[in-house]
C-alpha cells in the first residue's frame, strides 16, 4: 500500500500555472488559436452573418473549394531522415526578389467589410513579415493609400479589365506611379460566379440593416461599433455602387477580354506581369510563350466554376510543359503552411492565401493577419524539418504523393 501524506507548498508551487493576466481579450482571443481552422471559428463568432458568408462561402454547391481542400488534406508526405535541420531557410525569390515566406497575400474585393482595418492591416501586416501583398480592384482602400501602409514593402496590383478599358488602364498608370511591383490580372471571371449564401443573406454592397441583420448584429457589437465609427465602406476605385455583388460584377466587368487584349495590357505595363485564374496546361503554356512573368494557378478559391479542376492537381503537368521561364504561383484551398510545402515540393514557385488571411482579419484585425502569418510560418518551418529539408529549394516531387480518392481519371 502506498503511504499518503499532505503536500508540501514548496512542492506545489511549480505545479500551478495560472495564466498571465496581461493579455488584452483580443490576444487571448488570438493566443488561443493554434490553426487557421480555430481563427476560422473566432471569425465566425465576431462577424456578421452576410460578411462571415462572403468570405467563407464560394460557388453554387461550393464543389470547388472542398475539393481544392480536400486534395491538400490528402497529401502523403515522405520525410528524409538523419539530415541536419537545426536551421531552415523559409525564404523564395519570386518574380527576381525574395520573399522570406513561400507565400504572399492574394487579392480580395470589399475587405474593409469583413473587418474595418482591411487592406491595410493586410499590407502592413506583409510589409512587416517581408512577404508581398496584392490590392484588388475591387479594394476598399486606394492604391495610395495602401502603398502608404506598405510602404518598403511589396505591392501587387489586381486588375480586373472593365468594359471602360479607359478607367481600367487609368488604375494601371496608378499604380505604376505609386511604385507596384506586380500587375496581376485576373481572368477567370468573364461573369460572376453564382456565390448562392449572398443570394440567400440578401448581401448587398453597402451592407443594409433590416431587423434580421440587427438580430444578427446583437451578439457582435465590435463589428458595428467598428463599421459605424470608421470611414465609411466604400469601393475605392469605383464609383459608389448600391446593389448586389453580382450585378456590380455583371454590369462592371468585359467577358469579351481575350488573348490580344492580355497581350496588349502587357505593352502598356513596364513590371512584372502576373496572370491570374489559369485552369489549363494548354493556356498555360500559351502564357508562358507570350511570356509573362508567372501565372497563378487558381480556380479563384472556387467562387467562379463549381467543378472546377484542383489547381494542385494541375500542378505536376503544367510544372513539366512549362519548366522555369514562367514562374507558377497557386493558389485555392490552402489552410496550412503543410499544404504550402506541398505545392511547392510539386513545382509551384510561390502560393497565395486569400481566406486564411481573412480569418485573421476578421479575428483580430492586424494582430490577427501577423497570427495567421505566424501559425503558417511555423507549419512551414516544422514541416521542412520533418521532411528532413533545410531550405525550399531541396523540395522535390518524391517528397509527395497524392491520395487516388481525388486525383481525375484520364
Ligand atoms: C472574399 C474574397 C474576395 C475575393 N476577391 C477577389 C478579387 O477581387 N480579385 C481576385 O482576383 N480574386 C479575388 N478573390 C480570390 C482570391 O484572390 C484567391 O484566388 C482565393 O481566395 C484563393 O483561395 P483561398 O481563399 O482558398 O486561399 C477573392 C477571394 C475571397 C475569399
Amino acid at each position: 500500500m502506498m503511504e499518503r501524506r499532505a503536500p508540501r507548498p514548496s512542492e506545489l508551487r511549480p505545479l500551478l500555472k495560472f495564466k498571465k493576466p496581461t493579455l488584452s481579450p483580443k490576444e487571448r482571443r488570438l493566443a488561443a488559436a493554434l490553426t487557421i481552422e480555430d481563427l476560422r471559428a473566432i471569425a465566425k463568432r465576431r462577424t456578421p452573418k452576410a460578411a462571415f458568408d462572403y468570405t467563407d462561402g464560394a460557388a453554387e454547391e461550393e464543389l470547388s473549394l472542398a475539393r481544392a481542400r480536400q486534395a491538400f488534406r490528402d497529401v502523403t508526405f515522405h520525410p528524409r531522415i538523419l539530415r541536419d535541420v537545426s536551421k531552415v531557410d523559409t525564404s523564395r525569390t519570386v518574380l527576381g526578389t525574395p520573399s522570406a515566406l513561400p507565400f504572399g497575400i492574394a487579392p480580395t474585393g470589399f475587405t474593409r467589410m469583413m473587418q474595418t482595418e482591411g487592406e491595410y492591416a493586410g499590407a502592413s501586416a506583409a510589409g512587416a513579415a517581408g512577404i508581398p501583398y496584392t490590392l484588388s480592384t475591387m479594394g476598399t482602400a486606394s492604391i495610395e493609400d495602401v502603398r502608404d501602409a506598405n510602404p518598403s514593402g511589396r505591392n501587387w496590383f489586381q486588375l480586373y479589365m472593365w468594359k471602360d478599358r479607359e478607367r481600367s488602364m487609368a488604375l494601371v498608370d496608378r499604380a505604376a506611379a505609386a511604385g507596384y511591383e506586380a500587375l496581376v490580372v485576373t481572368v477567370d471571371v468573364p461573369v460572376a460566379g453564382a456565390r448562392l449564401r449572398d443570394t440567400r443573406n440578401g448581401m448587398t454592397i453597402p451592407p443594409t440593416l433590416t431587423p434580421r441583420t440587427v438580430a444578427n448584429a446583437i451578439p457582435r457589437p465590435a463589428w458595428w461599433i467598428n463599421f459605424l465609427t470608421t470611414e465609411p465602406l466604400a469601393f475605392a476605385s469605383l464609383d459608389r455602387w448600391s446593389g448586389t455583388v453580382a450585378e456590380l460584377l455583371d454590369t462592371m466587368f468585359d467577358p469579351t477580354v481575350d488573348y490580344a487584349d492580355l497581350a496588349w495590357i502587357k505593352d502598356q505595363w513596364k513590371g512584372k506581369l502576373v496572370v491570374k485564374g489559369v485552369q489549363s496546361v494548354e493556356d498555360a503554356s500559351r502564357l508562358a510563350e507570350l511570356g509573362v512573368d508567372a501565372i497563378v494557378l487558381s480556380n479563384h478559391g472556387g467562387r467562379q466554376l463549381d467543378r472546377a479542376p484542383v489547381p494542385f492537381h494541375l500542378l505536376p503537368e503544367v510544372a513539366r510543359e512549362v519548366g522555369d521561364a514562367t514562374e507558377i504561383h497557386l493558389d485555392t484551398g490552402i489552410m496550412s503552411g503543410a499544404d504550402i510545402v506541398a505545392a511547392l515540393a510539386l513545382g509551384a514557385r510561390f502560393t497565395l492565401i486569400g481566406r486564411a488571411y481573412l480569418y485573421g482579419l476578421m479575428a483580430g484585425g492586424r494582430e490577427g493577419v501577423d497570427k495567421t502569418i505566424e501559425i503558417l510560418s511555423t507549419q512551414i518551418e516544422r514541416t521542412m524539418r520533418l521532411l528532413g529539408v533545410s531550405s525550399l529549394d531541396e523540395l522535390r516531387p518524391d517528397h509527395v504523393t497524392q491520395l487516388e480518392r481525388l486525383v481525375p481519371r484520364r
